[in-house]
C-alpha cells in the first residue's frame, strides 16, 4: 500500500525554498540511505529521502539540483527488484548512483550486471584510473573503500567510463555528458577515505549547489510554508511534553501565533509527575497556548484487558485524535474562533521510515502513533514541518528556536508513553509501579552525571514473577527491566555499560522502594535485532 503518509511526504507543506535546489535521495531500501541524506545536510544542502517510486511529478516539485540513487539489498535481476522510474535518468539532473543504485543504473542505460563470483563485503581498494574524473579528480591511485554488494557491474553503458576499480569488480564510473555517476562502494560510510569529498564534488562540481541549509533558514522557509499551507485557517497541536512536538508547535506557533491551540492530553501513561511539569513549562517559559486534557481514565479505561502490543497502539492513536476532535469542537464553540483544519505533528523522519512500507524500501518495524496509528479518516489535515529530520538536527533548530536546554536534552518518550514498557495487561497499579521505577532509573542516570550522555534509560514492567526473600519472608513478586541505550537516530542502538555501582544502586531502590517487584535485570540487547522499546 502507498500510505497517505508516503505521497504526503514530498509535497505536504510545498516546496520551501531552502529545499529548492538540494538533494532527492531516492530509496531503494538501503542500510545506509539517512545516512547519505544526513551527510549531504552537513554539507548544508538540503535533502529528503523519497521512496524509489516516487513520481517524477513530486521530484520536480522540490527543484532538486541533484539526484541520489541509494543502495539496497535486492539484485537488479530479483523478480520484485525496487525500480525507479527510468526517466530520472533523462530528467537533466545530475544523478549519482550508489552501490544498487550503480547497479540500476547500468541495466538501464544498456550495461551488463551480473551476480559476482565472489560477494563483496566490507573493506576493499578502491584503484583510481588515470581517466579524467569529475568526483573523484585530483584522489590518490589507491584508496580504502567499504563496500556490499552481491552484483556487479561486467560491461558500463554506452557514454560512460571507467574511474576506479576493485580487484574484483568495476567500482566508479561516471556519463560526464549527461551527468550520470555512479560508484558500487559506499562514500557516506566514514571507512571510505575520502567519502565526504566524493559528496562534495558530486553537490558542488557536477551538481553547483549552493550551501545555504541551516537552522536559521530552515526556521525561516518552514514558517513561510507553514503560513502558505494554513492560509486563514486555525490549528491544534498535540504536544508529547518532548523535543519533537515542542518544536514543531514552537515553529507554527511563529507562523501563526494565536491562531494556534496547543493540546496536551495526560493519558495516564505518562511518567510521575510529567503532566503537572511540563504544562507548567509550556506555559510559563514557552508562551505557548496550551490546553491540558486529563483523559487518563478514557484511555485506560479503552485499554483494559488489551495485551497485544499493535493493538495497544492502535487504540491510543484512535483516542489521541478523539481527544483532539474534542477539544477542537469545544475551541470552535467559542468566540472568535475560526474553524481547525489542520493538526501539527512533531513527526521526524525515522518515524516515517519505520512505519512505513514501500516495495523494497525498510519493511513495517511498529506503528508509531503520530504515523502508521492513525486512523485512515482523520478530521484534520497534518501540518509535520520535521519530517525529514533526524533528532539530532531537531534539537540544533530548537536551541536556533531558544528553547530551554531542560527540552533539548529530554530523552525521548514514546507517543504510546508507558502502555509499550508495561508487557500484557495495562492495570492501575502495575502503572504505579512502573512509574515509579522509571522514576527511580531517571533520578540514578541523572546523579551519575549520565542524562544527558544517554539516548534513552528507562524502566520496564514484566509481567514474569519470581520467588524472593525479604526479612524471614518470601516473596513472589514483579520483574523490572533496566534499560539504557546509546543511539545517533533511534535507527539503530547499542547497550551502555553502565558502571556497576549505577546499577546496584538502581537494582537496590527498585526492590526496596516499589512494593511488589522482587527482581532487576539489566537488558543487554542492540538494535538490531532488538528496537529500544520493548513493545
Ligand atoms: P523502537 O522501539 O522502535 O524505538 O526501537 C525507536 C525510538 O522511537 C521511540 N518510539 C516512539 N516514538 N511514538 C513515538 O513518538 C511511538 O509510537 C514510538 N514507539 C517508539 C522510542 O522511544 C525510541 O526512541
Amino acid at each position: 500500500m502507498e500510505s497517505a503518509a508516503q505521497m504526503k511526504s514530498a509535497t505536504q507543506m510545498g516546496t520551501l525554498k531552502t529545499e529548492q535546489g538540494g538533494v532527492v535521495v531516492l530509496d531503494f531500501g538501503g542500510q545506509y540511505t539517512q545516512l547519505i541524506a544526513r551527510r549531504v545536510r552537513e554539507q548544508q544542502v538540503f535533502s529528503a529521502i523519497l521512496p524509489c517510486t516516487t513520481a517524477l511529478e513530486a521530484i520536480r516539485k522540490l527543484e532538486p539540483a541533484g539526484i541520489i540513487l541509494s543502495g539496497g539489498p535486492s539484485s537488479v535481476y530479483d523478480k520484485d527488484a525496487p525500480k525507479c522510474d527510468p526517466a530520472v535518468l533523462a530528467m537533466g539532473i545530475p544523478v549519482l548512483g550508489i552501490c544498487y543504485g550503480m547497479q540500476w543504473i547500468a541495466k538501464n542505460l544498456g550495461g551488463k550486471v551480473e551476480p559476482a563470483e565472489r560477494r563483496e563485503y566490507g573493506p576493499a581498494r578502491l584503484d583510481v584510473e588515470e581517466a579524467e574524473s569529475d568526483i573523484l579528480a585530483n584522489f590518490p591511485r589507491t584508496m580504502k573503500i567499504w563496500t556490499s554488494h552481491g552484483d556487479n557491474v561486467l560491461a558500463l553503458p554506452p557514454g560512460f567510463h571507467l574511474t576506479g576499480k576493485t580487484t574484483n569488480a568495476f567500482a566508479a564510473t561516471e556519463d560526464p555528458v549527461r551527468k550520470i555517476y555512479a560508484v558500487q562502494f559506499h562514500p557516506e560510510v566514514n571507512h571510505t577515505e575520502r567519502g565526504t569529498e566524493i559528496l562534495r564534488n558530486f553537490l558542488f562540481k557536477v551538481c553547483k549547489a549552493e550551501p545555504k541549509w541551516s537552522g536559521a533558514a530552515f526556521i525561516e522557509e518552514s514558517v513561510k510554508a507553514i503560513r502558505r499551507k494554513v492560509g486563514s485557517h486555525w490549528a491544534i497541536c498535540g504536544l508529547s511534553g518532548g523535543v519533537d512536538s515542542t518544536v514543531a508547535a514552537t515553529l507554527v506557533h511563529r507562523a501563526m501565533g494565536d491562531r494556534l491551540t496547543n493540546i496536551f492530553v495526560n493519558t495516564g501513561l505518562l511518567r510521575k509527575n510529567e503532566f503537572e511539569h511540563t504544562l507548567e513549562m509550556y506555559r510559563e517559559r514557552l508562551g505557548l497556548r496550551v490546553i491540558g486534557v486529563d483523559a487518563s481514565e478514557r484511555f485506560l479505561s479503552k485499554l483494559k484487558g488489551v495485551a497485544d502490543p499493535e493493538q495497544k497502539r492502535k487504540i491510543i492513536g484512535r483516542e489521541f485524535i478523539a481527544a483532539f476532535a474534542k477539544e477542537a469542537e469545544k475551541l470552535q464553540k467559542g468566540e472568535a474562533h475560526g474553524e481547525i483544519k489542520f493538526l501539527v505533528q512533531g513527526t521526524l523522519y525515522p518515524d516515517v521510515i519505520e512505519s512505513v512500507s514501500v516495495k523494497g524500501p525498510s519493511a513495517t518495524i511498529k506503528s508509531h502513533h503520530n504515523v502508521g496509528g492513525l486512523p485512515d479518516k482523520m478530521p484534520f489535515a497534518l501540518v509535520e514541518p520535521l519530517r525529514d529530520l533526524f533528532k539530532d538536527e531537531v534539537r540544533r533548530i530548537g536551541k536556533d528556536l531558544g528553547l530551554p536546554q531542560e527540552i533539548l536534552v529530554k530523552h525521548p518518550f514514546p507517543g504510546p508513553g508507558l502502555a509499550v514498557r508495561l508487557l500484557g495487561e495495562i492495570t492501575a497499579e502495575s502503572l504505579v509501579k512502573l512509574r515509579e521505577s522509571d522514576a527511580i532509573v531517571t533520578e540514578e542516570i541523572r546523579r551519575a552525571g549520565l542524562y544527558e550522555k544517554v539516548w534513552q534509560a528507562f524502566a520496564v514492567l514484566l509481567p514474569v514473577r519470581s520467588v524472593g526473600v525479604m526479612g524471614d519472608g518470601r516473596t513472589y513478586g514483579l520483574t523490572v527491566a533496566v534499560r539504557v541505550v546509546q543511539s545517533d537516530d533511534a535507527m539503530t542502538a547499542d547497550w551502555v555499560r553502565l558502571p556497576g555501582e549505577v546499577l546496584e544502586r538502581i537494582s537496590t531502590r527498585i526492590v526496596n522502594e516499589v512494593p511488589g517487584v522482587t527482581r532487576v535485570v539489566y537488558d543487554v540487547s542492540s538494535k538490531p535485532p532488538s528496537t529500544i522499546e520493548w513493545e
